[in-house]
């Protein structure tokens, strides 16, 4: 990446980050206003939502919208931060014991060393719900029909699933210790982080009404940004310090399958370069002109952290 495009792109999420900021602020402020939601589980709610996170996820959704033509508004950015509430609460699982049994998370001790156990597994459990209502009453804002609102809410749902985070997250713990073929790992990270990454740009495309070539092209942008966003927090775990990531290095010890522990870094890093290549490709089949999405795929594997 060149300076300069570096720059465009950090300049762009700089550019973004506020509304992102405020529309989880919106989100986490409706949890903690309800009378169904115990105060010391919002309080983890608040814990692995609001504070730090590149927010790509939402930052890709939106920029799909309105790549597709749609407009910024408060209801874009909420529609965005429902793949944000599905991430957050993934993190919040992820760094459980019973996971990956992590102390540090964004620079900061993850949610259960500060909230507890039990509270922080209901609390990320109560994301998952109000992601999904949160992405249809968006959609609806938008001006969705009610078959879109519900599809962009049902694409959410199939991505956080069995077969996307969740049965991802499953492979990756029957994973450790074990070294898993090549089939098997690429099966993995598309499931564990590349649905929701591309769920975002297709849902950004769904509800800016886009054509299929158009939605078709995203999603397959979001898939090859997807996989390559999960051989880079690979290669990040094996080459980067906690004080940079925010996060303990774990893969080695928690003997994980990773690209970098089953082709070394050199080629982890010449396959994410691949997919980089293979995702700006496929907006130029449907003609889709979005110097954005080209800097931010680039972004997905040359970012620090
Ligand atoms: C980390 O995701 C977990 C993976 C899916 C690899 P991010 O690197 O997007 O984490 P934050 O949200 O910026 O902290
Ligand atoms: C987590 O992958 C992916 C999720 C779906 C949360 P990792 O376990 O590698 O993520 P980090 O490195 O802890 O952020
Ligand atoms: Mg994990
Ligand atoms: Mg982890
Ligand atoms: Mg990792």
């Amino acid at each position: 990446m060149s300076d300069e495009v570096a720059r465009d792109v950090s300049a762009y999420l700089a550019g973004e980050l506020p509304a992102v900021e405020s529309a989880l602020e919106r989100a986490v402020s409706r949890i903690e206003a309800r009378s169904d939601v115990p105060a010391d589980q919002a309080a983890a709610i608040r814990h692995g939502t609001t504070t730090g996170g590149k927010r790509l996820r939402p930052i890709l959704c939106v920029t799909a919208y309105t790549a597709c033509g749609g407009e910024r508004a408060d209801a874009a950015y909420d529609l965005a931060c429902s793949l944000e509430l599905i991430h957050a609460y993934s993190l919040m699982h992820d760094d459980l014991p019973c996971m990956d049994d992590a102390k540090l998370r964004r620079g900061r001790a993850t949610t259960h060393r500060e909230h507890g156990e039990g509270v922080t597994t209901r609390a990320a459990a109560i994301l998952i719900p109000l992601a999904a209502l949160q992405a249809l009453h968006a959609a609806r804002g938008l001006r969705c029909a009610e078959p879109e609102a519900r599809r962009v809410a049902m694409l959410l749902m199939q991505a956080a699933g069995a077969g996307g985070m969740v049965g991802g997250q499953w492979v990756d713990l029957l994973g450790e210790g074990k070294a898993l073929g090549a089939e098997e790992l690429n099966g993995l990270h598309r499931m564990k982080t590349g649905a929701l990454l591309a769920a975002s740009l297709e849902i950004g495309a769904v509800t800016a009404g886009a054509s299929d070539d158009v939605r078709t092209g995203l999603l397959n942008y979001g898939r090859a940004i997807g996989l390559a966003f999960q051989i880079a927090d690979d290669i990040l775990d094996a080459t980067a310090s906690a004080d940079v990531l925010g996060k303990n290095p774990s893969d080695a010890e928690l003997e994980k399958s990773t690209y970098v522990a089953l082709y070394g870094l050199e080629e982890a890093r010449r396959r994410a370069d691949a997919e980089i290549a293979r995702a700006i490709e496929s907006l130029r089949d449907p003609g889709v002109e979005s110097p954005e999405l080209e800097a931010l795929a680039r972004f997905v594997v040359e970012r620090g952290s």
